[in-house]
This record gives C-alpha cells, structure tokens and sequence, in this order.
C-alpha cells in the first residue's frame, strides 16, 4: 500500500484486524472516512518524522466507537472511571474521544501516545504530542472530505509546512463557526489557540 508509506508489516497486520472489527462497528461512511484519515496521518508522519505506525493506528482507530450510544458512552464511562467534562456532557457527539482512547488499550493494547491523540481529536488540548496535532489535523483535511465552511485546500498545503499553523487555522475556523451559530466554544479551542499563537510568536521574535 503505497498510502502507508513505511509502516511496518506488523502494524499493518494489526490495522487489517481493527478495520474487521470497525466494518461490524461502523457505517461504510464512516469506515471510509477513517481509512483517509489513516492515509494523511501517514503521510503528514513522514513529512514531520513522527513514528508512522503510531500514526496509522491512531488515524484508522481515532472514531472507532463513534456510533456507540450515548447509554453505552456512559456506562463505559461509569465501568472505567472515565470523566466527562460539561461540555462533553451536553455534546455527545464529543463523548467518543475519550471512549475511543479507552477502547483502543482494552481491545488491542495500543499505547499511551496513540491514546492521548485519540483522546484529544475533538477538543485539542494545549500540551499535545506532534502525533496528536497530526491526528486532530489529519481528521479535519483527509482526502475525501469537503467544507464549505472553511478553504480546506489551504490547509492541506498549510500542513506540509507547519502543524502548528495549521491547527490554529482550523481552530480559527472552528470558533467562527461557532460563534455564528450561537454555539458553545469548548474553553480548550481557545487554549490550544493562544498557547499556539504565542509559541510561534515568540520563535518568530527569536530569529529576528
Ligand atoms: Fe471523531
Ligand atoms: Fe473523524
């Protein structure tokens, strides 16, 4: 597979069992989806020499109980001292973050960083991993996804030259969404933003 470009045969066998499970789990949609994301995810690895087999575990497994109920979120919550905050609480839809992060360590032992990025896709997180921002990216611009919100053309060229700027653009994005929908922003978008936005800041003072 030439999308994988350097994943190792072993990690390849264990994503062919993941996508056997995730084809009961998932909607063909949603499967397809996941398979881009695995595929950008790989290639933004190679680019930024982040470990391309973290990459693709965390790309092909990141939604893998997005279709769950919000009954079987809370009762996996409940049975795994799993915490949601208020804002996962109102907002199921975010609830598969955390969940996703859980399942991929009972199920196939995944690591803590793939964890952590499956963890912080929806709501970032203003210490994330690079592995991480590749995720929460890689989600957002896969190859198969449209927008009519947002210039995601940009951004996939914007992701080959710098995480950090691609992430804030799609938090950008994301806020302004918000705010015109009169929407609740998760106070973490704008963490993530600020950290971010002072970090090139302050690299950009340096080099002059
Ligand atoms: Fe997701
Ligand atoms: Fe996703």
């Amino acid at each position: 597979m030439e999308k994988l470009d350097n994943v190792s045969k072993e990690t390849l066998d264990l994503i062919s069992n993941i996508e056997k499970d995730m084809e009961k789990m998932l909607s063909s949609f949603r499967l397809n989806h996941s398979k881009y994301v695995m595929y950008k995810a790989v290639e933004l690895a190679n680019i930024y020499g982040v470990d391309v087999n973290k990459a693709a575990l965390a790309g092909i497994a990141h939604d893998i109980v997005k279709e769950f109920s919000r009954e079987q979120y809370m009762q996996i919550a409940k049975d795994n001292n799993i915490e949601f905050d208020e804002f996962e609480l109102e907002n199921e839809k975010l609830m598969h973050a955390k969940v996703g992060a859980w399942y991929v360590k009972e199920h196939y032992g995944l690591d803590e960083e793939i964890q952590d990025a499956i963890r912080l896709h929806t709501v970032t997180d203003p210490n994330m991993s690079d592995l991480a921002k590749i995720i929460f990216i890689s989600d957002k611009i896969e190859e198969s996804r449209k927008s009519d919100n947002f210039d995601i053309e940009y951004e996939r060229k914007l992701s080959k030259e710098s995480l950090d700027r691609t992430i804030i653009a799609i938090l950008d994005n994301n806020i302004k969404y918000m705010i015109s929908e009169s929407k609740v922003i998760h106070p973490n978008a704008i963490l993530t933003r600020n950290y971010l936005l002072k970090k090139i800041k302050s690299t950009e003072d340096n080099e002059i």
